[in-house]
Formats: structure tokens, sequence, C-alpha cells
């Protein structure tokens, strides 16, 4: 619980699929330094960006209740699948944020008119992201591409990789064909081959992940009050998976920059 001195030492609660969600897990370590983060990856039940918006919404409820339970102070659904897919009207005693908005105002912020957008099979037929860019900015023309091969090679750990690359050409060639001077990844898998997808898409198209500008979203609610400060102590950082597959830790290590202790959980 929040203390009197109007500091909380509780973590801020980070979840996805897999190890995707670490991108805004790192931005948040960097950008708010003294929280702690706990991180859920739900690696046995991945992926979800095949699933039905039902199943994204059950799987949604059980993780940010294993959250909870251990006492977050906020919850962060680090996961595109489940933004796009579950969080209409979800009810949480915490402070809760999807990726999708973050997205959205950074690709609002870049554009010059033409914006694609990739992302899971789920997310993509959802039409979260056009809907939501285009209730801001009726006149942008958006072209969306689903990926489903993208995740289970991130996962996999060829990040910097041939075969990945040509996958990645191949989805990327029709947005390139539109002209899209932004890119808005709707996974939080594909930061971790961004350097790969702007090499793939070229210089003169702004890549949007949603990690820095969720980071400062969160970082605006401790400062406007919404959630009260980590003390100014060394922060703890724990990762659980509910699965432990063999490349998680190394990814997550690499990834992070941060020491995390890992733990395999049941949700
Ligand atoms: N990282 C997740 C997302 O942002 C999806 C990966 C999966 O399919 O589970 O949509």
């Amino acid at each position: 619980m929040a203390s009197a001195d109007g500091v909380d030492p509780r973590p801020i609660g980070v979840f996805d699929s897999g190890v995707g969600g670490l991108t805004v897990a790192a931005a948040l370590m960097r950008r708010l330094p003294h929280e702690s983060i706990l991180y859920l990856g739900d690696t046995a039940r991945l992926p979800y960006g095949t699933k039905s918006p039902q199943t994204v919404r059950r799987y949604t409820e059980k993780n940010v209740s294993f959250l909870l339970q251990r006492g977050v102070k906020a919850v962060v659904v680090a996961c595109n699948t489940a933004s796009a897919l579950a969080l209409d009207d979800f009810p949480a005693p915490v402070p809760l944020w999807g990726v999708i908005e973050p997205g959205v105002d950074a690709a609002i912020a870049r554009t010059r008119g033409r914006v694609g957008v990739i992302g899971t099979e789920s997310t993509i037929r959802s039409g979260a992201y056009p809907r939501a860019l285009c209730r801001r900015r009726p006149e942008l023309e958006v072209r969306s591409q689903a990926c489903g091969l993208l995740v289970p090679l991130i996962e996999e750990g060829w990040h910097d990789d041939p075969v990945t690359a040509e996958v990645a050409g191949r989805y990327l060639a029709p947005l390139h064909d539109a002209g899209v001077d932004t890119l808005v990844l709707g996974c939080t898998h594909y930061p971790l081959i961004k350097p790969l997808l702007q090499r793939l898409a070229g210089d003169g198209v702004a890549l949007v992940d949603s990690a820095e500008v969720m980071a400062e979203t969160v970082a605006r609610a401790v400062a406007d009050g919404r959630i009260r400060p980590a003390p100014d102590a060394r922060p703890q950082h724990h990762l659980c998976v509910t699965d432990a597959g063999p490349h998680f830790q190394r990814i997550a290590g690499a990834f992070l920059h941060h020491p995390a202790s890992l733990e395999l959980v049941e949700v």
C-alpha cells in the first residue's frame, strides 16, 4: 500500500503474451528509473494474435487479476492484440492503459498523410488502429497488413536473420507500394526487429512504436498524482512467465539491460 510519506513502493504491472512487452517495460525503466516493474509474459498461451476476441479477453482478465493479486499499483497492457480486442469497458481498480492510443498519438504527430499499420491477424482484423487514427484525423489514408509469421520468428530470437528479412520484406511490399510515410508497429514484438524493419521500409518512413509514448503516459500519471511515485531507491524488477521457454531469459537479459529475477507462474 501507499505509505504516509506520499510514496508507493508497489510495482507497475506490465503484461504481454511473450517477450514483446519487454520493449514497453524497457521504456518504462528508462523513463521512470525508480519504479519497479512486475512483468508477466503469458508464454504458455502465446500467440494471442491468432485467437478470438473472447479468448483474448479471458486471458487478459486472468493476467490482470494475477498482477493485481501480486499488488501492482497500475497495469500496462503491453500487447496490441489484448489492447485491441479486450479493453472495452474493462473494470480495473487501479489505472490501466493499453498500447493502441499511445501508438496512435505518435503516428498522428509524425505522418504526412499515409499511415501503414502492421500487427497480428487479430489486431488487424479488429480494425482498432484505422478506427482510432481516422477518429482523430479522418483524412488519413491508412493501409493495414497482418504479419502472422513475425511473432514466431521474434520469439525464436531470429532478430537479424535473412529469413526474417525475407518474410518481413514480403509483408511490407504492399505498404511500400502504397507510399506510406509512417509505419505503426502495431505489435509489441516488432520493435525487437526495428533496425531490420527500418532498413526494409527505407529511411524516409517514420517507424512508430508505442513503448516511448506509453512510458510518457505513465510518467504523466505519476506527475499528476494518479499514481504515487516509488521511493528514491533501487527498483526491484521481476519477470514472470507461464511457460519457461529457452529463449525468454536470454532475450530479456539482452534487451532489458537491468537485472531482473525470473519466476514460472500459473495464472
Ligand atoms: N505482442 C503481441 C501484440 O502486441 C502479440 C503476440 C502474439 O501474437 O501473442 O499483439
